[in-house]
């Protein structure tokens, strides 16, 4: 049980392991999501590419599975995400290359009041705008997604306008959810979280409804930590803004012939996930922490980089890891 009501949630891909679910016969997966998690985040079931397949056509199946066994499990619901470069339909891809930013604003509006309408009351928080800064080492260094998001590309005249009405539109198909920002090397304080908090206030500052930003929290072992993030939270909480842990994991580097990660790699990994937790334990506006998937049979990390993986906090048989124990013991000293 977490201290206060700080939510402690999982992502699951729910097309893949809730569909069907039924409560009288759960499988074994299913009973590790209910019993260990308050929250729940679709890994991909709300995405644009899953709910949005065709300009008339949403399809709502797997994302209704998810909140059917939050309901039966008593978990809340963290909404993921509305606007984002990444997992847009084909339809939308073809589109955007003769979009004006009036044709994006219409396409995004009907998209956002749809998705959000049909999970109103359902849905705690909401990623509204995922990913919208790009790194400091990317092409023209940290600025909005201009050129790979499209809906920030057809209005990159007024990128801030857009925004803020992507969040006032949510609000008022959802008035109850809490709506942020968020994104990945976003945890402690540095040029891409400064960019943020200059968003958070313009967007404060012209009455959107942001609630909250979001630091995704996907770590690696061949980087160092940056333990600024608490106070990069209490920045961000200053604004009276909630914020939250979004999608916790911390890869392992693999080497040639290595069938496991080495007790040492083991304990750091337990010491990234433990210090995300104290931060948002020790930030009372942390709202949420969330880990991307709760067992190695099930990360996304091998697909994407080959060369690390074991990220997660239970092994393929969901044999918990140190990471598990050490947020269990913080939570319990909390
Ligand atoms: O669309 C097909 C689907 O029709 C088919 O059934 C399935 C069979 O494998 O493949 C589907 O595509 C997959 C897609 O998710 C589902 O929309 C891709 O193979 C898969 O690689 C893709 O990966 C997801 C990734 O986002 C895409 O960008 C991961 O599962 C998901 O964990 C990851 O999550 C993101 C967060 O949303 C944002 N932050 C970073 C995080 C990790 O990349």
């Amino acid at each position: 049980q977490a201290p206060r009501d700080l939510a402690i949630g999982s992502a699951v891909w729910a097309q893949q392991h809730l569909v069907g679910y039924d409560a009288a016969a759960p499988t074994e997966f299913q009973e590790v999501l209910a019993g260990q998690f308050s929250s729940l985040t679709p890994e991909n079931d709300m995405k644009w590419d899953a709910v949005h397949p065709a300009p008339d056509v949403y399809d709502f199946t797997s994302a209704d599975a998810l909140i059917a066994f939050a309901k039966a499990n008593h978990q809340q619901v963290r909404g993921h995400t509305l606007l984002w470069h990444s997992q847009n339909p084909a339809w939308v891809t073809a589109a955007s290359a003769t979009w004006t930013c009036d044709d994006a604003r219409a396409v995004l509006e009907d998209h956002i009041r749809t998705v959000v309408g049909h999970f109103k009351g359902e849905i705690y928080e909401w990623d509204v705008a995922n990913e919208i800064f790009q790194d400091e080492w990317d092409n023209g260094g940290v600025k909005l997604r201009t050129t790979a998001n499209p809906f920030l590309k057809a209005c990159a005249a007024d990128p801030v306008g857009l925004l803020a009405d992507a969040f006032r539109w949510a609000h008022e198909a959802d008035p109850d959810a809490v709506l942020f920002l968020n994104d990945y090397n976003a945890e402690g304080i540095n040029a891409k979280t400064d960019a943020y908090y200059a968003l958070a206030q313009q967007l404060l500052a012209a009455g959107a409804p942001l609630g909250g930003f979001g630091a995704q929290g996907h770590l690696s072992l061949l980087y160092g930590f940056d333990t600024s993030i608490q106070a990069n939270f209490e920045r961000f909480a200053a604004l009276g803004l909630k914020v939250a842990v979004t999608e916790a994991d911390v890869r392992i580097p693999l080497q040639a012939g290595e069938t496991g990660p080495t007790p040492e790699q083991v304990a750091v990994q337990a010491e990234r996930y433990d210090a995300m937790l104290q931060a948002c334990l020790n930030v009372t506006a942390c709202s949420s922490f969330t880990v991307w998937g709760f067992s190695d049979a099930y990360s996304w990390v091998p697909g994407v980089f080959p060369g690390e993986g074991w990220a997660t906090i239970s092994d393929e048989e969901f044999t918990p890891k140190p990471a598990f124990d050490a947020l269990l013991g913080s939570l319990h000293d909390a």
